[in-house]
């Protein structure tokens, strides 16, 4: 049983750590490569390929077996056990959170509270598949008869990041005769951008939103439907224009879906966690059932992984404790994210959202007050583009900033020698921040800078899944041992309804809001001051 989260810094693995700290154990980086040649290899991990080499991390195996014993304590085998058999791991909404039941290979069984979760799953994943090979082969057509070539997804947050971030990683396996778009903010501006050459009479829309009630999404639908009723002047056009991922089917039913082409997902898939179902739905239609087929078997396989691995060699539980460690015991506020791949460029928003809304909380699952750290701010670019950014800081501030390198040791369709060139950058930065250069002060590079490297053959669409996975499963292991509930986020609500009440403010004209604060006033009448006065 765990104790109370607000316990965790007082148990004595926590205190073992601590010490171990304090001692300077985990060690400077050049002494710890020094004393053993063989260091990579050994704090090293592979899985289907894909190498994770943590060695550049002030750690021993004393520091490590540390962490395994903290993760024991806080039960983490059993939690792990718990999330893939459908347990109610996420406490404050009562229900399972089982995105790895969205990649189980056909005909694997999960039965919870009396429903075959495989079944459900592969009869939705089906249809998806029948849908987009429909619209890819243009049988499936437009209101009028004109084939589809430009998919735009309207959704945000969950419902936008994953497949925006998916369909550009895979950009190489998408047909180049449908372009795929993504619309997620409330702005004319990116509307308007989004729509901008498109001929309505060839463009569907997919509304992606678990609860179809997100404003952002709702309004953006509601905008869309008007571009194209305008063009195309029949209400009928709707229902082969807008088709929906939602685990809402009565609102988009509502809304002028047909039934037939809305695609369901469950209350048990987190919207940053739902890629693999209906929600990937855009990326399907981009990259095609086959492609999307390998990503879920890329997932499964780390998910098997994960599951089955002993914590000592088991890549998320390394990752996720590698951050507890730099986290919890050296107060390292960030972690950035630098995949040496533009087609990763938005990784670090996703796994923005996966890592933030996730474990960026302050109470514990068990609903007690949490005086630790949780998850810290996690951020990134593209390399080498960061290189020529904020490395600079990386490198000499005074922060510690732990990475993640992400690199590939092939591309897609070779230019000159540019893959040699981005992966000796990516290896360079690595060792630059492991071991950094002496000199006089304001060229010495201090060093002793931690980071994991990443490593695979090709960003392939099996290889993007065990990333993905890899990523879900680290998050995991952290929330595990800060005590926190990685599945809800209801930080996000008063934002939301603060937003309603002012709008209302704004619509009626007037900053009315009696218990309203003088900033928040002075913004709203400024605001409807600068709104009346056009160019
Ligand atoms: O506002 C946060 C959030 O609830 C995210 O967790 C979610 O991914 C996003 O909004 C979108 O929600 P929905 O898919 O229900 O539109």
């Amino acid at each position: 049983m765990n104790s109370r989260s607000s316990d965790l810094t007082q148990r004595p693995e926590w205190l073992a750590l601590a010490s171990h700290r304090d001692a300077g154990s985990g060690g400077d980086l050049a002494t710890l490569f020094a004393g053993d040649d063989q260091r990579a290899a050994r704090f090293s991990l592979e899985h289907e390929g894909l190498l994770l080499d943590y060695s550049k991390n002030r750690v021993t195996d004393e520091s490590l077996a540390l962490l395994v014993a903290l993760a024991r304590a806080v039960d983490l085998p059993e939690r792990i056990e718990a999330l893939f058999a459908g347990g109610r791991v996420n406490p404050s909404e009562d229900r399972p959170a089982l995105h790895t039941a969205l990649r189980m290979p056909q005909g694997a069984a999960l039965e919870v509270d009396g429903v075959e979760i495989g079944r459900q799953v592969h009869g939705v994943l089906d249809r998806l598949a029948a849908f987009c090979e429909r619209v890819r082969s243009g049988e499936w057509t437009g209101h009028s008869g004109r084939r589809i070539r430009h998919v735009i997804n309207i959704g945000i947050g969950g419902s936008d990041l994953g497949p925006r971030m998916a369909t550009r990683a895979l950009g190489p396996y998408t047909d180049p005769n449908l372009g795929v778009r993504f619309l997620a903010n409330i702005d004319a501006d990116d509307f308007r951008a989004c729509v901008a050459g498109l001929d309505p009479a060839e463009t569907l829309f997919v509304v992606c939103s678990k609860t179809f009630t997100t404003e952002e999404t709702l309004a953006n639908a509601r905008a869309a439907r008007a571009w194209l009723l305008e063009a195309l002047g029949d209400d009928a056009a709707v229902a082969k224009h807008f088709v929906a991922a939602t685990a809402n089917p009565a609102a988009a039913s509502e809304f002028g879906i047909d039934p037939e082409q809305c695609f369901e997902f469950w209350d048990w898939v987190g919207g940053r966690y739902s890629l693999a179902s209906a929600c990937g739905l855009s990326l399907m239609l981009a990259a095609g059932p086959e492609n999307f087929r390998e990503m879920l078997a890329g997932m499964h396989a780390m998910d098997v992984h994960f599951r089955s691995a002993p914590l000592e060699a088991n890549m998320p539980v390394a990752l996720g404790l590698l951050g507890v460690w730099y986290t919890s015991f050296f107060g390292a506020d960030t972690h950035c994210i630098a995949p040496y791949s533009e087609a990763l460029a938005e990784l670090p928003a996703y796994l923005q959202q996966l890592e933030m809304e996730s474990n960026g909380k302050g109470v514990g699952a068990d609903g007690a007050e949490i005086h630790h750290a949780t998850g810290p701010i996690v951020w990134g670019q593209s390399g080498t583009r960061g290189q020529h950014a904020f490395f600079q800081l990386l490198h000499q501030g005074p922060r510690l900033v732990p990475c993640d390198f992400i690199g590939f040791a092939r591309g897609h369709a070779p230019v000159a020698d540019h893959q040699d060139r981005l992966m000796a950058h990516c290896f360079a930065q690595s060792e630059a921040l492991a071991f950094g250069h002496a000199g006089p002060p304001e060229k010495a590079c201090p060093g002793n800078r931690p980071s994991n490297t990443l490593l695979a053959p090709k960003l392939t669409p099996r290889v993007l899944g065990q990333l993905l996975a890899l990523y879900e499963h680290k998050v995991f292991v952290q929330a595990v041992v800060w005590g926190v509930n990685p599945f809800d986020q209801w930080g996000v609500e008063l934002g939301k309804n603060l937003a309603t009440r002012i709008r209302g403010e704004i619509e009626s004209g007037a900053a009315a809001s009696p218990g309203g604060d003088s900033s928040t006033r002075q913004l709203i009448q400024r605001y409807l001051a600068l709104r009346g006065e056009g160019e």
